[in-house]
């Protein structure tokens, strides 16, 4: 295992992974050192990487199977892969609201395998937080009253999904359907047993047995409390970066910050190629 090397992110999450080529079949010394990287930091990443769509498959799949995105089709002969795509003149990402991937679904994905293909020299970074750190940064009354309650999560209609990114392919005239699924605040991680908070500002909209205000209060309340910065790690994308990340204790955003998009002008096109690791 010459040359591997795991080096933590920020404090509490993230780690780089040097001196591996993802493009070869991973001995298994290495697949247990990342594995073992994967479940300890949560999010990793790899720089450098030259994947064709049939290598990021094979390394994706070494984490579990994959399976298909629900809103977005996925790229002709790899159904598991799509194409996550900002134009120039677009300002919104793909991702750009805090979220814990898919909740809408009774079993959220188990992580996904991002692929930098077309990525600006500033801008277009992505945000990770420790969702352990944040259950566990809980009051023992908050706590108490979360373990108590479900926090209701709907996809919306797919045409929300649709509505800003020309450059991908949307199933929204395909019949991609409206979702909704009730998942307790808090849950164990089936590999490490540890307990986290689950919300997904993006997805989850109330609390069952709660009014919209109170929902709002609380939801409100922990979103802020989640993604305080000494629980999160920004990534700077380069082409060929790679980050994996275990959706069963983490949220992430795509950070929304072309400017010059925004003001009407040209910004950057920001082309991603995502594997989803199957719950
Ligand atoms: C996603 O949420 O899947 C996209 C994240 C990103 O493009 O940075």
């Amino acid at each position: 295992m010459t040359g591997l090397e795991i080096r933590p992110y920020s404090t509490a999450v993230g780690a780089e992974v040097l001196g591996v080529d993802l493009s070869r079949p991973l001995d298994d010394d290495v697949w247990s050192a990342i594995h073992g990287a994967f479940l300890d930091r949560l999010v990793l990443f790899f720089r450098d990487q030259t994947l064709t769509p049939r290598q990021q498959v094979d390394f994706s799949r070494r984490f579990g199977e994959l399976e298909e995105y629900p809103f977005v089709r996925g790229l002709d002969g790899y159904p598991e892969l799509i194409e996550i795509v900002k134009e120039a003149d677009e300002f919104v990402n793909f991702g750009h609201d805090w979220h814990v991937d898919m909740t809408f679904r009774e079993r959220p994905p188990t992580g996904a395998v991002l692929y930098a293909v077309e990525v600006p020299p500033v801008g277009g970074d992505t945000l990770f937080a420790n969702m352990y750190l944040a259950w566990e940064m809980l009051s023992d009354g908050m706590k108490a009253v979360l373990r108590q309650v479900a926090g209701v999560h709907d996809s919306g209609e797919p045409s929300r999904h649709a509505r800003n990114f020309r450059g991908m392919r949307m199933r929204e005239r395909e019949g991609g359907e409206r979702r909704t699924a009730a998942h307790p605040f808090v849950r164990a991680h089936p590999e490490t047993g540890r307990e986290s908070l689950l919300i997904s500002p993006s997805y989850c909209r109330r609390i069952e047995g709660m009014t919209d205000e109170e929902s709002a209060m609380i939801l409100g309340h922990l979103g802020r409390h989640a993604t305080q910065d000494r629980f999160t790690c920004r990534f700077r994308w380069e082409p060929g970066s790679v980050a994996v990340w275990d959706n069963r204790c983490l949220m992430h955003v795509a950070l929304e910050d072309d400017l010059a998009a925004l003001g009407g002008g040209k910004g950057f096109r920001r082309t991603m190629r995502r594997a989803t690791i199957g719950a």
